[in-house]
């Protein structure tokens, strides 16, 4: 029933929006940060993932990167990710506003993709500004950790995602505001809502008039905020969700 009634929602959209999270990536392989089984359940964030300690000791940072890697790297776009993909090509979504650095949006056709936490697909070199892509670096962990640059032999190889403590990507958060203001509807998926500023991009959508449309696997703190909340997998609702839109026409 709640699909029907978000598909009818979606279906009238002219500046729809999504805002991802690592759940939509769940299904690809690729486990979320919070939640069962989640990368914060197992490490602290403040020991491995702040600018700081990057700074202090690439080597605690690269060992998790070194065990999250494979799986990163070798993900592939799953239903969900190829359905907001379609939803773009058929006009009912204008853009997709993601937290995740994983290109997976990119990946299924998505043509429109805001990087709110930047890519993981390449390095930069702190020192000299060298960027390599990131399956290079991530092929020469088993030998040497920290990884260097390959330039300037240094060793603060960082892949150009926000780390706790880093300002995010100015151009993105505008565009993303910008995109939040004029949406009619917004379609926020896999997303446990917690990490600011990506949080307030729902608000400011609500505030302005849009319609949201919650899909995540567990509630949110902003359910509240939605006319339409489906508990379910991204990978499952999602084409659901598409089909449906797409029979009911608009875009
Ligand atoms: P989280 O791990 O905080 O939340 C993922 C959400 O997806 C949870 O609410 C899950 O219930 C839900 N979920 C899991 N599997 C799902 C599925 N198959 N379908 C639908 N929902 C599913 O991830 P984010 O909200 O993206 O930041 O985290 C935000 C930021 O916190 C990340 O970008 C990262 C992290 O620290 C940085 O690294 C800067």
């Amino acid at each position: 029933m709640s699909v029907e009634r978000a598909a009818e929602i979606l279906a009238s959209a002219a500046q729809g929006v999504a805002l991802t999270g690592a759940g939509i990536s769940a299904e690809s392989g690729i486990p979320t940060f919070r939640g069962e089984g989640g990368l914060w359940t197992q490490y602290d964030p403040v020991k491995v993932a702040t600018i700081e300690r990057f700074r202090e000791d690439p080597r605690a940072y690269w060992t998790v990167a070194r065990e999250r890697g494979p799986a990163v790297l070798s993900a592939e776009p799953n239903p969900g990710h190829l359905a907001l993909a379609g939803l773009e090509q058929s006009g009912h979504l204008v853009a997709v506003v993601t937290q995740n650095t994983d290109g997976l949006h990119q990946d299924a056709g998505s043509d429109r993709v805001i990087e709110l936490h930047g890519s993981g697909r390449t390095v930069q070199c702190l020192d000299c500004g060298t960027r390599e892509s990131r399956r290079d670096v991530q092929g020469r962990l088993e030998f040497q950790m920290p990884p260097r640059c390959r330039i300037c032999g240094g060793m603060f190889l960082k892949p150009t995602v926000v780390l706790f403590g880093e300002p995010m990507p100015v151009d993105a958060v505008e565009e993303a505001l910008a995109l939040a203001r004029r949406a009619d509807v917004m379609l926020v998926v896999g997303t446990s809502l917690v990490v600011y500023p990506a949080a307030d991009i729902p608000v400011v959508a609500s505030r302005a008039g849009a319609a949201i449309i919650i899909v995540n696997a567990e509630p949110t703190p902003m359910d509240g905020l939605a006319a339409v909340v489906i508990h379910g997998r991204a990978g499952e609702v999602l084409p659901e969700l598409a089909y449906r839109a797409l029979m009911s026409g608009g875009g």
